[in-house]
């Protein structure tokens, strides 16, 4: 488990111990976790120091859960009345959705629920605290967050459902992407999405809007950077269909984990495919993202010029993403460490003139909103 104050704290509240043990445990590998046997324990640790989000059984002793928290919305410890709250039961859907309704919790898991259920609604609801917050962000910031989390939303229901992406409107959500970049208001949005706890859709975000960047700093028109950054909103989507414990797996991926995680790009290259107006260049970013100029890399292991510029690019904004990111499992590496990192030991990997730029864009720039 993390000690990283910036990872969510999650309270669990059960008497079984077993149940609790599993649950604790799924969730350790993610975020911060107290557990409980008993509401009264639970309650003097909330009022010190409230969570991000508690998970509490209808029978945990002695009052039950529904008892709790109707205790917890009437408190005055600052910020814990508003804590999201997942209440969990053996009892029929409606019988548990009349007491969650009657108590205010936020929702419910009906007992015995799947690990991937757990790991859903957690994020679910640990997001839509983070997505309130944009509503304090300049419009401009707030219409690229609000539109580029619908379409990556739409994004994981097209990929499950084997539909195709509506390239035109996938545009317009990337118009304001760009039009922050125009002008160079873009540091709160990178801070918005920081925190948000679906990292393909932080990461696919944080890629867009640096691949743009990169763009109008090498002199790319608007068009060009509008395809910049619908190709890093796009390149990843391969990654929603990868299981949540590989993709967030702390440590090392075993072998075949990795042959897992590396079935992004084909998986990302069919669906782009089948989709008919996807542009050629965002499907090379999605393609050739993980292409190495000495070859080494997945899934063609290209050399030299046959790796496209556009890849190049992204590559670059890529590994400085995945560096710089903060997991639940690390923190983020510092800009400095990450840029020595990728112009020291894996330069053979990268195109050093665009790192040049690139390494010269983040000093002068986005320093400290990474
Ligand atoms: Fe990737
Ligand atoms: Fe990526």
């Amino acid at each position: 488990m993390s000690d990283d104050r910036s990872v969510p704290l999650l309270t669990v509240i059960d008497s079984a111990a077993t149940h609790r043990g599993q649950v604790v445990g799924a969730l350790s590998h993610f975020y911060r976790v107290s557990d409980y046997i008993d509401t009264i324990s639970a309650l003097r640790a909330v009022r010190a120091q409230p969570p991000d989000l508690i998970l509490i059984d209808d029978l945990a002793p002695p009052g039950g859960g529904y008892e709790f928290v109707r205790q917890l919305r009437q408190d005055r410890t600052p910020g814990l009345a508003h804590v999201p709250v997942i209440l969990t039961s053996k009892l029929e859907d409606k019988a548990i959705q009349e007491g969650v309704r009657r108590c205010g919790a936020d929702t419910y898991l009906r007992k015995p629920y799947r690990y991937s259920a757990l790991l859903k609604t957690v994020t679910t609801r640990l997001n839509q605290r983070v997505e309130a917050q944009w509503e304090h962000l300049p419009p401009a910031q707030r219409t690229a967050l609000r539109g580029t989390l619908d379409v990556f939303q739409s994004l994981s229901e097209i990929i499950e459902t084997g539909t195709k992406i509506d390239y035109p409107s996938m545009r317009h959500a990337c118009e304001p992407l760009v039009e922050v970049i125009a002008q160079n208001d873009y540091r709160a949005l990178l801070q918005g999405v920081k925190s948000h706890d679906n990292y393909t859709y932080a990461h696919s975000v944080k890629v867009a809007t640096m691949l743009c960047l990169f763009g109008s700093v090498i002199g790319l028109d608007r068009q060009e950077q509008l395809l910049l950054a619908c190709g890093g909103l796009l390149h990843d989507t391969g990654k929603m269909l990868i299981p949540h414990e590989v993709l967030n797996k702390p440590g090392r991926l075993e072998p075949d984990e990795w042959v897992v995680m590396r079935s992004h790009v084909p998986v990302t290259l069919d669906f782009l495919q089948a989709s008919l107006q996807i542009p050629k260049g965002a499907i090379i970013i999605a393609a050739q993202h993980h292409e190495k100029i000495d070859g080494s890399g997945y899934p063609k292991g290209l050399k030299g010029r046959e790796v496209n510029d556009l890849a190049r690019m992204a590559a670059i904004v890529d590994i400085f993403s995945a560096l710089t990111d903060r997991r639940s499992y690390k923190p983020g590496m510092p800009v400095e460490e990450a840029l020595a990192l990728m112009t020291g030991p894996m330069a053979a990997h990268l195109d050093q003139h665009l790192l040049r730029l690139f390494r010269e864009l983040v000093l002068d720039t986005a320093e400290g909103y990474l």
